[in-house]
């Protein structure tokens, strides 16, 4: 018989924590759902007490979401716990995610405290928050750097204080595989009340072992992984979803099961790239856009005479639908809508409406339209309540000449224009855009995603800049990629406070 592995997503929260991923409420929803029907067992979505958006999702998510747990962050305060115990009134299952760091330099560093301490804090917030609810999740942050022995310790203890699920996080994706796998089996075999726990791995990527990483976890007894869509999470973020559900599915002589719909994993993946407006790297497994694309000569050899040469995935597997409908200006609203469905996206016959008008002006401008450019047309009314809006952008440039731009901008309804020159038709651009916000603000980092198909594709770019000593992101998709860039850059200064 096979065991099953529950899946906690923390998308909505360590994802959601990355500068520049910050998603509003409406966003998480549909992220939320979209998760749902994956088939994620738990949902982790937010940390209440960090702000009132945080607090505001988690109230939403609990109550558009019907069969997956909802779990809220919490440090090992109590304060934090009454605020995610509120948060989390509305959902249907609930559970409070509390913790403290246990390696010996959070003790030291971070807390200024000792072991002894940090039990005892670990077991008060676990009584703490079993006030509130039945399913108490603790984590042990830094446990990959915490030794063994004391970790052991801390687990039977807040066992022991009402915890249901310990998570044993390697938090800086120090461990290698087998150190971590060796983690596990200590607290399965060292902590006496091991069985009326669940243990969980989440795993971060700083070395690029995650995966690996929580693989051993769970050939070595844990039976709940934290995982993100696209391995999205803190700097080299944390172990994908995607991966361990296939990897799972792939080697079925591995006796655990998920409930993942695996054929939701390309759509989920799209979604949440979209609207984070996070590329997924091109050899990204199992949802790169080169995952499936066999290009040398020998490979492509193999693949034809027989598939399982060079394939151990069926992509339709994953959802990606090679025979999906090619949507045209000819196409009419039933195939956009279901090109949507099938990318998760539901939108009301209105909003339909709207996007099939924008649709059909893009399908003007190139042939074929993309997944991508059906998630960025349903993304579009994010910039519709921007203050300041791009009205038209001119721009001249060639070779041994100087570039030259004119724009006009409506701010709050009033025109404006100005024009300049500049080392190329993006820095004109800007620079007459600077002439109109006549503000300190500095460009750091300008990233255009490349095409994928042909010279009509939409391009988007992905903009940060520095204002006031904060960093804004915005973002801009448009068939012409200096129109994209400015629309990036407004995009930031939108967002600015
Ligand atoms: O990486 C980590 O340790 C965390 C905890 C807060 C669970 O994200
Ligand atoms: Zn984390």
């Amino acid at each position: 018989m096979s065991d099953r592995l529950f899946i906690f997503d923390t998308t909505l929260r360590d994802g959601e924590q990355v500068p520049g991923c910050q998603l509003n409420t409406i966003e998480k929803i549909q992220v939320a759902r979209q998760l749902e029907a994956l088939g994620v067992d738990v949902i982790e979505a937010g940390f209440p007490v960090s702000s009132p958006g945080d607090f505001n999702s988690v109230i939403e998510i609990s109550k558009a979401v019907t069969w997956p747990t909802i779990c809220a962050l919490t440090r090992a305060v109590e304060r934090d716990i009454d605020v995610a115990a509120e948060a989390l009134q509305y959902a249907k299952r609930k559970r409070i995610h509390t913790g403290i760091g246990t390696s010996d330099s959070h003790i030291k560093y971070k807390f200024n405290s000792n072991r002894e301490e940090i039990i005892e804090r670990a077991v008060a917030a676990v009584k703490y928050a079993r006030r509130y609810v039945e399913d108490v999740e603790f984590y042990a942050e830094d446990a990959g750097r915490t030794d063994n022995e004391y970790l052991a310790r801390v687990v039977e203890a807040v066992i022991r204080a009402g915890a249901t699920v310990v998570n044993i996080p390697d938090t800086t994706g120090y461990c290698l595989p087998a150190e971590y796998g060796e983690k596990i089996k200590y607290l399965v075999e060292h902590v006496d009340n091991i069985d009326r726990a669940i243990i969980s791995t989440h795993c971060h990527n700083d070395l690029g072992m995650a995966t690996a990483n929580t693989i051993s976890g769970v050939l070595n007894g844990a039976r709940q992984v934290e995982v993100t869509i696209n391995g999205i999470g803190e700097r080299a973020g944390n172990t994908s979803l995607e991966e361990v559900a296939m990897i799972l599915k792939c080697h079925n002589n591995i006796p655990i099961e998920t409930n993942i719909n695996t054929t939701k994993i390309y759509p989920t993946s799209r979604m949440v790239s979209s609207l984070m407006n996070m590329p997924v790297q091109p050899n990204k497994a199992i949802v790169g856009k080169n995952a499936f694309a066999h290009s040398s000569g020998i490979h492509q050899d193999g693949v034809l005479k027989n598939v399982q040469t060079y394939e151990i995935i069926n992509p339709r597997d994953v959802g990606i639908d090679d025979n999906a409908i090619v949507l045209t200006a000819r196409s009419g609203r039933a195939a956009l809508r279901n090109r949507l469905d099938s990318l998760g996206v539901t939108l009301s016959q209105e909003k339909l409406d709207q996007v099939y008008e924008e649709f059909l002006r893009l399908a003007d401008k190139k042939k074929e339209i993309n997944d991508d450019d059906v998630l960025v047309l349903a993304g579009a009314e994010r910039s519709l309540n921007h203050r300041i809006k791009l009205d038209y952008l001119q721009v001249t440039s060639g070779v041994g000449v100087q570039s030259v731009a004119s724009i006009g901008l409506n701010i709050s309804g009033e025109k404006f224009e100005d024009c300049a020159s500049g080392n190329g038709p993006v820095d004109a651009a800007i620079k007459a855009l600077k002439k109109i916000i006549n503000r300190q603000m500095t460009l750091k980092e300008f990233t255009i995603q490349a095409i994928s198909k042909g010279s009509d594709d939409v391009g988007k770019v992905h903009m940060q800049v520095e204002y006031d000593n904060h960093n804004y992101y915005g973002f801009g998709a448009n068939t012409d990629i200096i129109a994209a860039s400015v629309e990036a850059y407004i995009d930031c200064i939108n967002k600015f406070k």
